[in-house]
């Protein structure tokens, strides 16, 4: 039995994850032609949310069901996760009676605590370093709409926060330049730089940052649990808005993506986000329900041999 996690994208080979993007691809047609198979009847999802969201619920537990399975939504505000019971227990009890778990919380090293006591198969749905999840779905969404990225350039303009560290992984992984633009005080992790310096390179200039590249990715300027920081980096990030004028600086046929939720007029300007010539986000938003189907089918099949 090989129980393998999902807590960064660091966790799948090259070769996985391309096959993991590939299976997402033919879910997607599979579903959109009416095809439902139920690989995964009688599995239970577990899923923690210390953080909100609307994309990451909606998508693994649509396709938990789609698949034949069920999932259970698990807050701290109802459970003991919440009244300070280890984390290491929770771990150990959740896992003896699911398939396999999937965790947004706050610190990485809470997802590493309850991934080391798990006896299940557990999934990163967003922690403070890492949004791997999304990353499956954005590099779904680019194979998609223009081929591999292998050998391409991609730009983050924005916080080098956990989104951007997942795109730093997944240069690594997919093999494209990444070209990260952040205001200064707002740089990556240096470790995670460091991991993937052959692969990534931190400016700050937008413009500098944007030119020759075939995606350009931004972020909300605050992530959730920096609501407190919400007015000081407007204004550290003021100058690191996408725009159609920051797009001119691209490729031809360069495309824009945001995880989402989006401030229109902060990180994205409102004509550019809607502009879809250009901006593919809900797409993206949609593959994040096929990606999470192909890992998790990846996942427990791994179980199996
Ligand atoms: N992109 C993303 O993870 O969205 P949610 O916060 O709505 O889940
Ligand atoms: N960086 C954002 C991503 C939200 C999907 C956050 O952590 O809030």
């Amino acid at each position: 039995m090989a129980l393998r996690h999902f807590l960064s994208l660091n966790d799948l080979s090259s070769h996985e994850l391309q096959a993991i993007i590939e299976h997402a691809i033919q879910l997607k047609k599979a579903l959109h032609n009416g095809v439902q198979e139920a690989p995964l009847k009688q599995n239970v999802l577990g899923m923690i949310f210390e953080k909100s969201s609307t994309r990451t619920r909606v998508s693994f537990e649509a396709g938990m069901a789609q698949l034949g399975g069920s999932a259970i939504f698990l807050s701290p505000k109802d459970t003991q996760l919440g009244r300070g019971e280890p984390i290491e227990d929770s771990a150990r009890v959740i896992s003896r009676m699911t398939d396999i778990v999937m965790i947004r919380t706050f610190g990485h090293d809470i997802i590493e605590r309850f991934a080391s006591a798990s006896s299940v198969p557990v999934i990163n749905a967003l922690t403070d370093s890492f949004h791997p999840c999304q990353l499956l779905a954005d590099i779904q969404t680019y194979v998609e709409h223009r081929g591999s990225p292998k050998g391409k350039t991609v730009a983050w303009v924005g916080d080098g926060n956990n989104m951007c560290h997942s795109y730093m992984n997944a240069a690594r992984l997919c093999e494209f330049k990444l070209k990260i633009a952040c205001p200064a005080g707002y740089e990556p992790d240096a470790q995670v730089v460091e991991q993937n310096k052959d692969w990534v390179s931190v400016c700050h200039n937008p413009d500098e940052a944007v030119t020759g590249a075939d995606w350009v990715a931004t972020d909300v300027w605050a992530s959730m649990g920096q609501e407190q920081e919400s007015e000081s980096r407007i204004k550290s990030f003021a100058n690191f808005q996408v725009n159609h004028a920051l797009m001119a600086q691209a490729n031809k046929d360069a495309v824009f993506m945001h995880c989402l939720p989006a401030h229109r007029g902060e990180e994205v300007s409102a004509e550019l986000l809607e502009d879809e010539a250009i901006s593919i986000v809900w797409d993206e938003a949609e593959n994040r329900l096929h990606a999470q189907k192909a890992l998790m089918l990846f996942l427990i099949n791994e179980l199996k041999k």
